[in-house]
């Protein structure tokens, strides 16, 4: 049958009929161990009862009203938020892209409020991927996901991961801001060095322009912090969050201070369904779990689990896997054979990864994974290895 989609996905053959927890099932009832979680979202696994009866109980009272009116539960995830990080204000969105994008606007107003309406541009870090719509395709400049769509000059710049001197180089008297995720997701599970993060932000205040992280795959509780630059120490201005805000319902942040967010008085920007009730309950309840006392320290004991067995793995297979990076639980496993033929081993044996990078992949199990479901990931991983070793 020739489907009714786009072809922007490919035509993917594995279908899931429903989850549960860390695993998903087909129609037919085979059971695949899911450490993709919808590429970081499901932080709380398939199906979490508290998010379920969330949800519920939001659908029966008021899906949608719109931004014309108070919506009490975005007001308290905005407050909760507020309360748990730099920020004083929250825009809400649907998703990544949008809150990067809303960000972007929010470095330029601020500018241009302050009367220096030259300072449009902003600086992103080469293998960076900031979401799929025309600003951030621009901002992140990878070919593959530019060619057709830009024209002109869209008014990004690129520099380096990691190299100070060029992005000191790279900031004139037209820069906005520098965009930046702690943790590189799509470029390979790269943790981005603090000391640099620091450097970063010495150099946006001497030079008077704004910072924005990129958290929303690192974000909500994979590093073991709430975000991941609570490990660092290193306050943006803007942050962007997503994916896992929402535990799979949709839903996208963008956090900022108030000097920043003061420019964006009423009608500056705005979204339909941003904040609508059914998401903010979700993310409210999201918040409910893994900020409850002790989760997140139990969940990076887990963690260091996973990893302690990854090191075993990479000692035993060097001629497969050669790597481990990341933090918490956003981990990169770097692959000496192909990753697409790692994957495929994994998914024959019934495990779910993706690709991140050159040649990674990422292990992104829920954050309330159990001991047992990391004792048969290894289990998993260690048997696709021994298939894939090739002989000396
Ligand atoms: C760091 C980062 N920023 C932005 C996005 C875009 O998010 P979305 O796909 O929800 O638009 C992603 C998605 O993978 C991401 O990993």
């Amino acid at each position: 049958m020739t489907s009714a989609l786009m072809s922007n996905y490919g035509h993917p053959k594995l279908e899931f009929d429903h989850g549960k927890g860390c695993f998903l099932y087909t129609t037919s009832g085979e059971r695949y161990l899911d450490f993709t979680m919808g590429i970081a979202v499901n932080c709380l696994g398939h199906c979490h009862p508290h998010l379920v009866s969330a949800l519920q109980q939001q659908a029966e009272k008021i899906w949608h009203s719109s931004n014309l009116f108070r919506i009490p539960p975005t007001e308290r995830l905005a407050s909760r938020l507020v309360e748990l990080t730099f920020a004083d204000r929250v825009f809400f969105s649907n998703s990544g892209t949008e809150a990067v994008e809303a960000g972007f606007k929010m470095m330029r107003r601020y500018h241009y409020s302050q009367g220096d309406t030259d300072r449009v541009r902003i600086i992103a870090l080469t293998q960076s991927f900031h979401g799929r719509t025309l600003a951030p395709i621009a901002a992140s400049a990878n070919p593959l996901h530019c060619e057709g769509f830009l024209t002109g000059d869209p008014g990004f710049d690129q520099v380096p991961w990691g190299d100070i001197d060029a992005l000191r180089a790279a900031i004139t008297n037209k820069t906005a801001g520098v965009i930046l995720e702690p943790i590189q997701g799509e470029g390979g599970i790269r943790v981005t060095p603090f000391d640099y993060l620091r450097k970063v932000r010495e150099l946006c205040d001497e030079q008077g322009i704004l910072l924005m992280f990129d958290e929303v795959q690192s974000g909500v509780g994979r590093s073991g912090y709430l975000y991941a630059y609570q490990a660092s120490g290193v306050t943006p201005d803007l942050l962007a969050s997503a994916k896992g805000l929402g535990g799979g319902f949709p839903i996208g942040a963008c956090l900022s201070t108030e000097r920043v967010a003061a420019p964006m008085i009423a009608g500056t920007h705005g979204s339909t369904f941003g904040g609508n009730p059914l998401a903010t309950a979700v993310g409210n309840a999201v918040l409910d779990v893994i900020m409850a006392p002790g989760f997140l320290e139990e969940s990076m004991q887990i963690a260091a689990c996973l990893r302690a067995g990854l090191t075993d793995l990479i000692a035993d297979y060097p001629s497969v896997v050669s790597e481990q990076t990341g933090l918490g639980f956003m981990i990169g496993l770097k692959c000496a054979i192909p990753n697409t033929d790692f994957i495929a081993a994994l998914k024959d044996a019934k495990m779910l990864v993706v690709k991140a990078g050159a040649n990674t992949i990422r292990l992104l199990p829920p954050l309330n994974v159990t001991r047992e479901e990391i004792d048969l990931a290894l289990i998993t991983l260690q048997g696709a290895c021994e298939k894939l070793n090739p002989p000396n």
